[in-house]
């Protein structure tokens, strides 16, 4: 039983293999938060301290006790209207226009297995093993007539717990929810840091870790969709954490909308951490009756440092967020063609580049942007899902069959919740588009969004969809998103602050009902590269476009940032050609190869273009890929060096079981009288010995993790080295 009710003391207890969470509901019917760390029994409700604290706000119900402030008290959902006067996760505004409302405890509910969201993204446990059980907990406002269910999920063995919450007009007027954030932490004493990832297109997810004074620290998204600018994933760690030791904490939202993540030092030194739903533009109003989920938020303590927190989220979104045929599976190896052509394709161009990568040990070929309506460059067509017979000098069908015969499988690109104005979709239904009435609406990458919070837009868009899918054996979709939303007005809405909410929800419909009627079709998510990485679109594609850059050399940073939250089989990978496209660099395609491998692995790029020697070792690749891709989806992940400061970025993959181990290093910066470079691996059997697969040679665990392993001598800028180790 990992959730236990001390009803004595109305304590919940949660406990997963490694951690504790606890909370309690006090002798006001207030909910308190108590603990979450290291595993531990016993009640942890010695934390709380009371004192005079007249100068705070001190409920009604506490009547004379000026000891009992609600500004002070660790809390589990703080709620505006309660006299907390930090960051609250409830500010809910009555039909009188008064903001506030007082929750009060009302019972719970343990329930086996772990709940599930209707209609969003969230973790899920397949089997009774996994041990997960639920927790419901009921708050309710009398005066509105408003209840909160907060619900946890824990999964013991991933040392996971996940929260989300459901608010509910249970009355007979209206009120609206103005601000609802899904979790929320609060930690008495400590010094902070908070590591968040920030980026723009192009180059996302660069960790940023700063110490949390007093104030608030907040990152986030007012562009729709989660954004190249934020990622919506913090860590809160312990000042003196480092990869391999201190306690630290996860919060992941599984959403891929607008958010919040903010952390909060107050007048005590208490420490506050919530993640939930962004704040701007929405204003979401309630009837009698309806109910608003905020999304799922994935929890994880690591007692030992960001290595095991990494691992622990790593396990949780491949197993329990990603699903589908491809979920435990090596995925094809891609050649994808828009770097290789972009908008200038043919069919036949498309089946020589095809030849190509059959040649070189690729498997499926996807055609990218440009085969639709009279999409020539990028300022057109969007939303014309009718393919171009003329370009392609084929139907589509034949196309797929043409390629299916040279042994490969055939992917598209589509990029179904966008909209042209040069289009036919447009001329036909401007209103189809998000955009304010008598405002111009802003453009970008010369396009609009369409408004999926209408069900006959997205009706109109999945049928699209299926009709191209369904003219060929189709086994791949790059779903595309390649702007943010500006002009936030739907003409169907009956209220526009519900508009993003259900937008995303209408997103995620579409995405639902693909993965439904084609249980094969291999999804790839994609957001102008790596705009929408979140663990929302991994749970409907379990893997995303990491970035528009390929540059081996920006990636090493990009991939090193996405590797605290998500696991290497959600990065989608390429090598790219060179003098790289983003950044003009040249990297030798062996590095270029060793950067994509820790990745989905594929190319973008003309094979037709490479030497001699560079196809030599695009073969060498492909083939020694399959060999090493189990290694590298289902390994642990292991950060052996910081490539933001590191002359050499090197990291590893270890089989959970320790039988097999991939180390990696990469060469950035070269200096004169260089001094050598040793790599030392972590995560190796102590006690066991390892054969280098290439060399022969053996090593004992516990000297390779010591001492590491030198590099070469010979270096040249750029040169990347792969060590190949068997447990003997
Ligand atoms: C986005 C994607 C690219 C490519 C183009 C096509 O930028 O990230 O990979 O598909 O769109 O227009």
């Amino acid at each position: 039983m990992s959730i236990r009710f001390d009803a004595e003391k109305r304590i919940f207890t949660l406990h997963t293999l490694h951690s504790t969470y606890q909370l309690q509901a006090d002798p006001l019917d207030q909910l308190l938060h108590l603990y979450y760390g290291a595993r531990t029994e016993g009640r942890m409700d010695y934390l709380l301290c009371y004192a005079d604290r007249g100068f705070s706000g001190n409920p009604a119900a506490a009547k004379e006790d000026r000891r009992y402030s609600l500004d002070i008290l660790p809390q589990e959902f703080p709620y505006w209207g309660s006299g907390d006067f930090r960051s609250s996760s409830l500010v809910v505004r009555g039909i009188d226009g008064a903001c506030g409302c007082e929750l009060r405890y009302r019972g719970y509910e343990i329930m086996p297995g772990k709940y599930s969201l209707p209609g969003l993204p969230a973790v899920y446990s397949e089997s009774g093993e996994d041990e997960a059980e639920s927790l419901k907990i009921l708050l309710e406002d009398e005066r509105l007539s408003l209840r909160v269910e907060l619900l946890y999920g824990v999964l013991p063995k991933l040392d996971v717990i996940t929260r989300s919450v459901v608010v509910r007009n249970l009355g007979s007027a209206p009120f609206c929810v103005e601000k609802l954030q899904s979790a929320c932490l609060d930690f008495v004493g400590g010094e902070y840091d908070l590591i968040s990832f920030h980026g723009r297109h192009a180059m996302e997810r660069m960790p940023d870790r700063r110490a949390l004074g007093h104030g608030a620290a907040v990152v986030g998204s007012r562009r729709g969709y989660s954004s190249h600018q934020y990622n919506p994933f913090v860590i809160l760690a312990e000042q003196e954490t480092t990869e391999t030791a201190g306690r630290c904490w996860a919060m992941q939202f599984v959403w891929s909308g607008c958010f919040r993540a903010e952390g909060e030092r107050d007048q005590f030194g208490l420490t506050r951490l919530q993640m939930g739903l962004g704040e701007e533009q929405f204003s979401y109003p309630l009837l009698p009756g309806e109910s608003l989920v905020g999304p799922e938020v994935i929890l994880s303590y690591s007692g030992a440092g960001l290595e095991r927190l990494s691992h622990q989220l790593h396990r949780c979104l491949r197993r329990h967020i990603c699903r589908g045929k491809y979920r435990d599976i090596r995925r094809p190896i891609l050649l994808n063609s828009w770097e290789a052509s972009y908008f200038d394709f043919s069919g036949e161009s498309l089946l020589k580049l095809a030849q190509e990568a059959a040649a070189l040990g690729m498997e499926m070929l996807v055609m990218d942007d440009g085969w639709f309506g009279n999409r020539s460059d990028d300022r057109r067509a969007l939303g014309d899902w009718t393919v171009n017979v003329e370009k392609l000098g084929c139907t589509l069908g034949e196309l797929t069959e043409r390629v299916n015969a040279l042994g490969l499988k055939f992917g598209i690109w589509m990029e179904p919740e966008m909209i042209s104005e040069d289009s036919e979709l447009y001329r036909a239904h401007p209103d189809w588009a998000l955009a304010i009435p008598g405002k111009p609406p802003v453009r970008s990458r010369s396009q609009l969004v369409l408004d999926f919070s209408r069900a006959e837009v997205r009706e109109h868009i999945f049928e699209c969809i299926c009709q191209i899918l369904d003219q060929g054996r189709i086994g791949y979709l790059k779903w595309d998103a390649n702007r943010s939303i500006s002009d936030v007005y739907s003409h169907a809405a009956t209220d526009q602050g519900k508009v993003l909410y259900d937008n995303m929800l209408g997103v995620y419909e579409i995405l639902e009902r693909l993965n439904t009627r084609y249980p094969d079709l291999l999804i790839e998510g994609c957001s102008g590269g790596g705009g929408r990485f979140d663990a929302g679109m991994l749970y409907y594609s379990p893997q995303i476009w990491c970035s528009d850059n390929t540059d081996a050399i920006d990636r090493l940073r990009i991939q090193y940032g996405s590797s605290f939250g998500y696991p290497v089989s959600a990065v989608g990978s390429h090598v790219s050609a060179c003098p790289n496209h983003q950044t003009g660099r040249s990297v030798p395609i062996e590095t270029r190869g060793a950067v994509a491998a820790a990745g989905t692995f594929g190319y973008e790029l003309n094979p037709a273009k490479l030497s001699g020697e560079e196809r030599r070792a695009v073969r060498e690749q492909t083939r020694v890929y399959r060999e090493d891709a189990d290694l590298i989806r289902e390994g642990l992940y292991y950060r052996l060096s910081d490539p933001m400061s590191a002359d050499c970025c090197a990291w590893a993959f270890v089989s959970e079981d320790g039988e097999r181990a991939m180390i990696t290093a990469v060469l950035q910066a070269l200096h004169g009288y260089m001094p050598p470079l040793y790599i030392r691996p972590r995560g190796l059997t102590p006690g066991a010995v390892y054969r280098d697969r290439e060399s022969g040679r053996c090593y004992g665990a516990d000297a390779l993790m010591d001492m590491g392993l030198p590099l070469p001598q010979e270096l040249r800028q750029f040169d990347s080295f792969v060590w190949r180790l068997e447990k003997c």
